[in-house]
């Protein structure tokens, strides 16, 4: 048995890092290629620019995630205990992305496992990564959100090509003492009714590849935009509020809204219902898209490079997405 004493400790980020490919896919690209234009793209989604890697898979995304996370800390790598990868684009179902992240970055003391929770994913592996701290068995866990999106995106289909882009961004989790700093409380759900407004049909147990199924287009994202958009707006704002609730946390005292970036207008009717402003409110859309499991973390490396995450900020980490997943995710920043 196992009489270690276990401390009391909260889960805190204590290093970010984060990847972008070079090659940009600006509104003019998709004008060429599919009926659209500049000004839908921007007005119905806030999107301006997306990334898109030409060689390799999510790994590529997560291990240069990773690998500017030890540039930045000089964490090394064989002091890693866990990697956690949250993504729907693993390079394969098996072996885990994780396990190809561990190797790439020689991180020959870590066990890990990727986490598929859509654009929930970075919150669902911020409260398993913090859990695993928090049993005491672990003091340095990855968790990594990355996805390459372009390799499952229709690029014939104007509904969907417009919006996705790839991306990877990695956060350090270790633990505090000092319980005012870190994660503080998270709300997460699944409500798998909405299985059938954002998937990808093929590829799975359930329909594996065929011709048939490559005939069908079926590899690829379908996604009821309108159905989503109607159920994320209430959702994502419905949990940003019930954790704000839940902690007594009023507008002012929230520092940054950072809200899974699917688009402008669900982001602003989030922070309308929060009662916090402009901004309050980590946006990056605009350069991005939406890069699934990495915006969150993605927000959060750009504006503490920025220098706007302040030591004590509270922050609310906001998604939804695929499955249907949603949820928020409360804690106070602990970076100088
Ligand atoms: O991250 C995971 C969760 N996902 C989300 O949260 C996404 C939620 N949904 C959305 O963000 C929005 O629904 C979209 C951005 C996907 C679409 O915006 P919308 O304002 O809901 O547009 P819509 O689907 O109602 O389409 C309006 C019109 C349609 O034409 P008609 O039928 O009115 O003639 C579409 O065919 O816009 C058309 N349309 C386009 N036009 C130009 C759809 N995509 C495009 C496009 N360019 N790329």
């Amino acid at each position: 048995m196992n009489t270690r004493e276990r401390k009391v400790v909260n889960a805190q980020i204590t290093a970010i890092g984060k990847y972008l490919p070079e090659k940009v896919l600006d509104n003019k690209y998709f004008e060429q290629i599919v009926d659209t234009s500049d000004e839908w793209i921007r007005t119905r989604t806030g999107i301006v620019e997306r990334r898109k890697l030409e060689e390799g898979g999510t790994s590529v995304l997560a291990t240069r995630a990773l690998e500017n996370l030890m540039e930045n800390s000089g964490l090394k790598p064989e002091e890693i205990d866990v990697i956690i990868v949250a993504t729907v684009t693993p390079d394969m179902f098996f072996p885990a992305t994780s396990c190809l992240v561990q190797d790439n970055v020689g991180a020959k003391n870590a066990w890990g496992f990727d986490l598929s929770g859509a654009c929930s994913g970075f919150l669902f592996a911020l409260k398993a990564g913090a859990s695993l701290i928090q049993s005491g068995d672990y003091k340095k866990v990855v968790v990594i959100g990355a996805d390459k999106m372009s390799s499952i995106v229709d690029y014939t289909d104007r509904t969907t090509c417009v919006l996705f882009g790839d991306a990877g961004a990695a956060v350090l989790l270790e633990p505090t003492e000092d319980l005012d700093y870190g994660i503080q409380d998270a709300i997460l759900h699944c409500d798998g009714s909405g299985r059938d407004a954002l998937y990808m049909a093929a590829g799975g147990s359930a329909m594996p590849a065929s011709h048939e199924t490559v005939d069908k287009r079926l590899h690829y994202i379908y996604q009821d935009g309108q159905r989503v958009f109607k159920v994320a707006v209430k959702g994502m704002a419905d949990v940003s509020v019930e954790i704000m609730k839940r902690n007594n946390l009023t507008a002012e005292d929230v520092a940054y809204l950072v809200p899974h970036q699917a688009n402008l207008r669900i982001i602003s009717a989030t922070a309308n219902r929060m009662g916090i402003s402009e901004d309050q409110v980590v946006i990056n859309i605009d350069k991005y898209g939406n890069t699934t499991a990495a915006t969150i973390p993605l927000g959060l490396a750009d504006y503490y490079e920025a220098g706007k995450l302040k030591k004590g900020d509270k922050l609310i980490l906001s998604a939804f997405g695929a499955g249907y997943t949603f949820g928020s995710v409360y804690l106070v920043w602990s970076m100088d």
